[in-house]
């Protein structure tokens, strides 16, 4: 894990003046195990159908890489699901605000994350993909925080072991800011 915190990352135009403790993974960190991982995905799914479903809206930077480093066909689609609101602690409650198009019985499914932290998210929506009867259904987060003590399901695919810092950016949010940064930083 790269813990450095340049000068540029502190001038940042797109943190509207909010400092930033340090970068926890910078883009080329990044670009690498996205790479990696899109390795092996291919490997594990020699054949049959895959459909990449990733979880709205913490997900899409990180997908949108991935997908182009999964060298087989696919499918994507999303589902959309919220437990944190505004704040930075997690309520508890998942909703599914938005369900697949796709169907899902008899489909190989990898659920793609962008971060598992206390795993209620996870908890919740693989017992609702589970009860779709997909043929397979695996996980890839990008970072496991490794402290959700009641996760139930194992995530086969996982970018880094992430620091137990509140994290934004590549997809991952602070009150629907910092989405954007092409790095991942803890904020102050
Ligand atoms: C965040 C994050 C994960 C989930 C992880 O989503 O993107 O999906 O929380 O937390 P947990 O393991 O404690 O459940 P959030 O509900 O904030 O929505 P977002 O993806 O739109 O940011």
């Amino acid at each position: 894990m790269s813990a450095t915190k340049p000068a540029a990352a502190e001038a940042d135009p797109r943190l509207s003046g909010r400092a930033i403790k340090r970068i926890a993974f910078d883009e080329a960190a990044i670009a690498k195990r996205v790479t990696e991982l899109g390795k092996e995905i291919t490997a594990a799914y020699p054949g049959g159908d895959l459909l990449v479903l990733g979880l709205l809206k913490g997900s899409f930077i990180f997908l949108s890489d991935l997908v182009r480093q999964i060298t087989r066909p696919l499918q994507v689609d999303f589902l959309v699901a919220s437990s944190y609101g505004d704040g930075s602690v997690s309520s508890g409650t998942v909703n599914l605000v938005y369900d697949p198009e796709t169907e899902l019985e008899g489909t190989n499914i990898l659920l793609v994350e962008d971060i598992v932290d206390s795993g209620r998210t996870l908890n919740r929506l693989m017992t609702i993909l589970k009860e779709r009867k997909p043929r397979s259904l695996e996980i890839c987060a990008l970072l496991h925080k490794r402290i959700a003590e009641g996760l139930k399901y194992e995530t086969k695919f996982v970018g880094f072991d992430a620091p137990n810092e509140f994290l934004v950016g590549y997809g991952l949010d602070h009150a629907e800011n910092f989405r954007h940064l092409p790095y991942i930083a803890s904020l102050q």
